[in-house]
C-alpha cells in the first residue's frame, strides 16, 4: 500500500509539469542577461560548429553561441578572463523546473580565452562567437532526455576589471 501511494505521488508530480516547452523553446532559442554587467546584449543566436544556424541545438557537437553585444569599458584577455558554463535540464520528478546537470561543474573558472572565447574581447559593439563544447561530457549528455528543453549559462569574470558578464540561453536540444 505504501508503495502504491509513493507511486501515485511520483505520477502526480510528473503530471504536475504540463508545460513541455518553457518560453517557446519548441520553436526558437530564448535568451536573457543573467547578471548585472557593463556589457549589453542585443542578440544571441545558436550556430553549429561550421557557423550555420541550427535549431534544435545538438549537444553532441561543439556549438557556437553568437552574441551581438556592446562592451563599453574594458578589453578582456587571458589569463584574467575566466569562464563558467552551467547546464540545466527541464522538468523532473518535482515538476516544471530547471534541474542542474551536476558534473558540468568541471566547466568552472576556466581560462575563457582557451575555452571558447575569442580573445582579446575588444571594446565596442561586436559579434562575439563563443564556442560551447559539451563533447567531453558525452557520457552524461547521452543519459539526458533527447529533444527536450535545456538551459545554458555562460558566466565571464574578468579578474582585472572585476567586470562580470552572464547570459542564459534556453533551447530545444538533441542529446543523441
Ligand atoms: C522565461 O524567460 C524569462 C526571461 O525572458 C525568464 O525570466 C524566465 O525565468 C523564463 N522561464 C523559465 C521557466 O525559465
Amino acid at each position: 500500500m505504501q508503495r502504491l501511494v509513493y507511486l501515485a505521488c511520483l505520477i502526480a508530480f510528473a503530471a504536475a509539469c504540463d508545460q513541455q516547452w518553457p518560453n517557446g523553446t519548441d520553436k526558437a532559442l530564448t535568451w536573457f542577461p543573467s547578471c548585472k554587467s557593463p556589457v549589453t546584449f542585443y542578440k544571441v543566436t545558436a550556430l553549429d560548429s561550421k557557423g550555420k544556424a541550427e535549431y534544435p541545438i545538438k549537444l553532441t557537437e561543439p556549438l557556437i553561441i553568437q552574441a551581438d553585444l556592446n562592451n563599453p569599458n574594458n578589453q578582456y584577455d587571458s589569463p584574467n578572463l575566466l569562464s563558467t558554463v552551467n547546464l540545466w535540464s527541464w522538468g523532473s520528478s518535482a515538476g516544471c523546473q530547471w534541474t542542474t546537470v551536476p558534473t558540468l561543474n568541471l566547466l568552472k573558472d576556466l581560462d575563457a580565452c582557451t575555452n571558447g572565447v575569442p580573445c582579446p574581447v575588444k571594446t565596442g559593439r561586436q559579434i562575439l562567437p563563443i564556442t560551447l563544447d559539451f563533447t567531453k561530457f558525452q557520457q552524461i549528455i547521452k543519459l539526458l532526455k533527447n529533444d527536450n528543453p535545456y538551459q545554458m549559462e555562460m558566466v565571464l569574470n574578468d579578474k582585472k576589471s572585476k567586470d562580470q558578464t552572464c547570459v542564459i540561453a534556453q533551447a530545444r536540444c538533441l542529446t543523441v
